[in-house]
């Protein structure tokens, strides 16, 4: 095996989403000592690195992403002596913890936020942004990610206004400020050197905005203009980077994954080339498949077909392939869908072999697979009958801005239930009991009635179980001749294929893997005979030495190796 290459680009991530994953004192909310007591089932996975949604003090308006103070854990969750226990548990087991990294922004009740706005002339007031206006309204139209203006007014300061990005409670910090900086990569530093491995980063083109705060000719019935135009990506983001990524990750040899949505492919030598300022950004581009606009899904959705999938899929490995990076591949996170719910339309066949097929599909793209916690169960959307039944934030704002640009409450509603964060955030479904084995008290979040068959008890039990084949998936991904295939072949699209199938090969001089899926409910006929050894069939979770195959049957998946 090749020795040069870093020590996470074979590993299998896993991100836990603790709010959600197990609940130890049964209040109803996932915490620190739930995580710890399932470290093992973790390991039976074969997961290398645990990334665990903030955990961080927080009055949790945006769940987390709104920090208020960095260096303490919310008690919801446990206390700082439970994340270094956590720690410790996890390395015993030869995992590692990644952490959720939000620097664009704070919390409002963060200590330099109540400072800024208490105090005009504060130290801190310039670790934020504020502007004043002669006419008393808003700066500019930018709207925020989660609607509304992206100004809100300062108490007490008639015409003065601080700017968020996301939600009103999570005002921007103002990273041109070099203090504020520096303040950040210590805090960064201390993490790393409390032994965590890395983190994933949150949001992180946003830091950079453009300075003349210019507005934009409106582009919703709100006289207002997405954020991102002038906030995301925009020039001078890179000098920031670099330093943040050299004060800090590049001194640990860190794993940094980072949520940059608005890269181009031309950006991604810099993000995640050879010496990019991250190890790896996420492949957004086919997990977006579903909407007209990835940053406001009120606009509603794209009716995608499996041909534009593929095409998305080859295109964004084609653009990592050039860049000399490796991309951290995901179907699910906590933003997101689940993704039976999402990419197999039929209803009827949102099930485990489609579940199946679609883990096959991912798992083997060069690339790190990203498991979000449920997937490998098959865990899907649950339907939310009224807007009440809603908690996140950005569904109900999602809902508001689809009823004002003319949905009705029907056709609103169907948008974010398709669409909803939350349906990624009901609890973890460890057994059938009545909730989920995930806690003894009712959950924080409605949770899902499907849980019969969909539950990690019952699953372990089940040869044909998706997460016997996740199980699986993991154990041949950390095969030595396979990880090698992976990391040292050259991926090739298999074009010669029926419209439903997704195909690729990845080749090295002497041996290469064959991934043939079928994403479709009907049986297809190949024009080409395939044969070799077989790794995992979805329809049996079996491996055998020999096969030779000329047709898929509906949602099978193959991984052929030669
Ligand atoms: C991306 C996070 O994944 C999401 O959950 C959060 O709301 C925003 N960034 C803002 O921090
Ligand atoms: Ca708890």
């Amino acid at each position: 095996m090749n020795t040069n290459i870093p020590w996470w680009k074979n590993d299998t991530f896993y991100q836990i989403y603790p709010r959600s994953f197990q609940d130890s004192n049964n209040d109803g909310i996932g915490d620190i000592q739930g995580i710890i007591s399932r470290l093992d089932y973790l390991q039976d996975l074969h997961v290398d690195d645990i990334w665990l949604s903030p955990i961080y003090q927080s009055p949790m308006f945006d769940m987390g992403y709104d920090i208020s103070d960095y260096q303490a854990i919310d008690p919801i969750f446990g206390t700082m002596d439970d994340f270094d226990e956590l720690l410790t548990e996890s390395k015993k087991r030869n995992m590692n913890i990644i952490m959720d990294l939000v620097v664009n922004h704070t919390s409002d009740q963060h200590k330099w936020f109540q400072e800024a706005i208490s105090n005009p002339n504060s130290k801190y007031r310039d670790y934020y942004i504020f502007k004043t206006t002669s006419d008393g309204k808003e700066p500019n139209n930018w709207r925020a990610i989660f609607g509304g203006s992206t100004w809100d007014p300062v108490p007490n300061e008639p015409g003065t206004y601080y700017f968020h990005t996301f939600a009103k409670q999570q005002p921007d910090l103002n990273w041109e400020n070099p203090k504020l900086r520096k303040e950040i990569y210590q805090m960064i530093n201390w993490w790393l050197g409390k032994g965590i491995a890395g983190f994933r980063i949150d949001a992180i083109t946003h830091i950079k905005k453009d300075l003349d705060w210019k507005s934009l000719p409106p582009d919703a019935e709100d006289g207002l203009a997405s954020v991102v135009k002038k906030g995301r990506n925009r020039p001078g983001v890179q000098e920031f980077l670099n330093e943040l990524s050299n004060e800090t990750f590049k001194k640990y040899d860190a794993v940094t994954i980072g949520e940059a949505y608005g890269l181009t492919d031309r950006d991604l030598p810099k993000f995640v080339g050879k010496d990019g300022y991250f190890s790896m950004v996420f492949d957004f581009n086919y997990m977006n498949i579903d909407v007209l606009d990835v940053d406001e899904w009120f606009r509603g959705q794209n009716n995608w077909t499996v041909k534009e999938l593929k095409k998305v899929i080859f295109k964004s490995q084609n653009e990592i392939k050039q860049s000399g990076g490796w991309y951290a591949n995901v179907l699910e996170n906590h933003d997101q869908p689940r993704v039976l719910s999402k990419l197999i339309k039929n209803k009827e066949y949102q099930n485990a072999n489609a579940a199946k097929a679609l883990g096959i599909m991912y798992y083997f793209l060069p690339g790190v697979p990203f498991i979000y916690q449920g997937q490998e169960l098959g865990m899907k959307n649950f339907e939310r009958e009224f807007l009440e039944d809603f908690d996140d934030i950005s569904s109900i704002n999602n809902y508001n801005l689809a009823i004002e640009n003319g949905y009705s409450n029907e056709e609103s509603l169907s948008i974010i239930n398709n669409k909803s964060r939350d349906n990624a955030r009901t609890p973890m479904q460890w057994n059938n009991s009545i909730y989920a084995g995930f806690s003894e008290h009712k959950p924080w979040l409605k949770m899902s009635d499907e849980i019969d068959g969909i539950n990690v008890l019952e699953e372990s039990s089940d040869n044909l179980s998706v997460l016997k084949m996740y199980q699986k998936l993991g154990e041949i991904r950390h095969d030595e001749i396979i990880s090698s295939i992976i990391t040292e072949g050259d991926l090739h699209e298999i074009y010669n294929l029926p419209d439903s199938i997704i195909g690729y090969e990845i080749k090295t001089e002497t041996q290469s893997l064959i991934v043939l899926v079928n994403l479709s409910e009907n049986p297809v006929e190949l024009s080409n005979e395939y044969n070799g050894c077989l790794l995992i069939n979805s329809l049996t979770n079996k491996s055998s030495d020999h096969i030779t195959i000329s047709n898929l049957s509906g949602y099978q998946a193959l991984v052929i190796c030669k």
